[in-house]
C-alpha cells in the first residue's frame, strides 16, 4: 500500500503587542501610505521580552495537536524552521520537545529563512512516505523584530513575529501530493543577516537583516512563477484545479503576481500580511491555519503553498486537504 502524509491539524500564535505603520513613522522616516502601497502591510505583531522562538512554537504546536485531537506523545519527529533560535544549541526543536513533555523522538531545526516551513514540510513528508515514522510536527517560529535594525526604514517596516504549526500524519489517501524545494547560494549579498559572534569578518557589521529589496523582489517574482509551473507539471495538473494559494507573506505585489500567473482571483488567495507583516518561516503556516480555522479551506480542496527567502531558497507544496 502506498503511504502518504496528510494534514491532521494546524495552529498559530501571534504576540499580543501590535505596531501599526503610524507607530513606526514616529521613529523612522516613513508613512502608512508608503508602507501599505508598496507592501500591503498595515501592522505587525511584536514579541514581548520574555518570549522566545520555542515559547511561541509551543503555543502553536499545542493548538495543532488539539485540532488533530492527538496527544503530544504520538509525535515521532519535530522539525522547527527558525532564523531566531533562543539558543544556538540546543535546537529550538529540542527545547520544544521538552516543553511538550516528549521523550525519544527525533527533533532538529532547519534554517532556510522564509522558505523554512516548506523545507521542514518536505523533509517531514519524506520521513512519513518512507514508512520511517507516522506523525511529524512542523513549526515555523520567528522573532524577526530582534533581527531588524529599527532605524532602517527599508527593512524594519516589513517584518513581524509569530509561530505557525502543522501536524502531519501517515495516511492511505494522498494528502500532500508533492513538495519541491531548492536553493541557490549565489545571492547572499542581496539578503543576509550577519552573525557577529561567530564570524570575525562579520563582527564589523551589526547583526541585523540587510536587504537589497528591489533586486530581491524581481528574483522572487520570477522564481515563484517558475516553481508554480514545475509543481503543476510534476502533478500533471492544470491551474484551474487549484482551489487556494497560500503564499509566503512578504509583499502583496509578489503575491498578486503569483496569483495572476495562476489565473486565480485574489479571493482564492490567503493573505495575512496586512496585519502580520512578513513573519519569515512562520508566515505560510500562519496563513494556512487561518484559512482552515475560518473554514475557507474545505475537505478535498487543493492548496498550493509557496515561499521564497534568503539563500536564496524557495519551495512549494501541493496538498489535498482531507478531513477525517
Ligand atoms: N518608507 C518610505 N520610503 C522608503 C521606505 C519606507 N519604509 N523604504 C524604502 N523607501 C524609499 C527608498 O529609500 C527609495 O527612495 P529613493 O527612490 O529616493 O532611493 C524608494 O523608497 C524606493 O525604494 P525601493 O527599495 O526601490 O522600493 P520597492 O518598491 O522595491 O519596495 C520592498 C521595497 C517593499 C522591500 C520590496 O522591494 C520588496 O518587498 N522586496 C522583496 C522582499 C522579499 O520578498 N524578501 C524575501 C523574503 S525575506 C527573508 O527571507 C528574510
Amino acid at each position: 500500500m502506498i503511504r502518504y502524509a496528510k494534514i491532521a491539524g494546524t495552529g498559530g500564535y501571534l504576540p499580543e503587542k501590535v505596531y501599526t505603520n503610524d507607530a513606526l513613522s514616529q521613529f523612522v522616516d516613513t508613512s502608512d501610505s508608503w508602507i501599505f502601497e508598496r507592501t500591503g502591510i498595515r501592522s505587525r505583531h511584536i514579541a514581548a521580552d520574555h518570549e522566545t522562538a520555542d515559547s511561541m512554537a509551543e503555543i502553536a504546536a499545542r493548538q495543532a495537536l488539539d485540532a488533530a485531537r492527538l496527544s503530544a506523545q504520538v509525535i515521532d519527529l519535530i522539525i522547527v524552521a527558525t532564523g531566531t533560535p533562543h539558543r544556538v544549541y540546543p535546537s529550538t526543536a529540542c527545547l520544544l520537545q521538552y516543553r511538550l513533555g516528549i521523550k525519544n523522538c527525533i527533533a532538529f531545526d532547519i534554517q532556510a529563512a522564509c522558505s523554512g516551513s516548506l523545507f521542514a514540510l518536505s523533509i517531514a513528508e519524506q520521513y512519513i512516505k518512507s514508512g520511517a515514522i507516522k506523525t511529524a510536527l512542523v513549526v515555523g517560529s520567528e522573532l524577526c523584530s530582534r533581527l531588524v535594525d529599527w532605524s532602517d526604514r527599508a527593512t524594519c517596516v516589513l517584518f513581524g513575529d509569530g509561530a505557525g504549526a502543522l501536524l502531519l500524519t501517515a495516511s492511505d489517501k494522498p494528502g500532500v501530493l508533492s513538495t519541491h524545494i531548492q536553493s541557490d547560494g549565489e545571492y547572499e549579498q542581496l539578503l543576509y543577516c550577519p552573525n557577529p559572534q561567530a564570524s570575525v569578518a562579520a563582527s564589523a557589521e551589526s547583526g541585523f537583516i540587510k536587504m537589497r529589496g528591489n533586486e530581491v523582489f524581481k528574483i522572487a517574482v520570477n522564481t515563484l512563477e517558475r516553481i508554480v509551473d514545475e509543481t503543476l507539471l510534476a502533478n500533471q495538473m492544470d491551474k484551474s484545479e487549484i482551489d487556494w494559494l497560500v503564499p509566503h507573506q512578504a509583499n502583496i505585489r509578489i503575491i498578486a503576481a503569483t496569483a495572476k500567473k495562476l489565473k486565480m482571483s485574489m479571493d482564492q488567495v490567503v493573505v495575512t500580511l496586512e496585519h502580520q507583516g512578513n513573519t519569515s518561516s512562520a508566515s505560510v503556516l500562519l496563513a494556512l491555519n487561518q484559512a482552515i480555522l475560518d473554514n475557507r479551506i474545505q475537505h478535498n480542496q487543493v492548496i498550493l503553498l509557496e515561499a521564497f527567502g534568503a539563500g536564496f531558497t524557495w519551495g512549494s507544496a501541493l496538498i489535498k486537504y482531507i478531513e477525517d
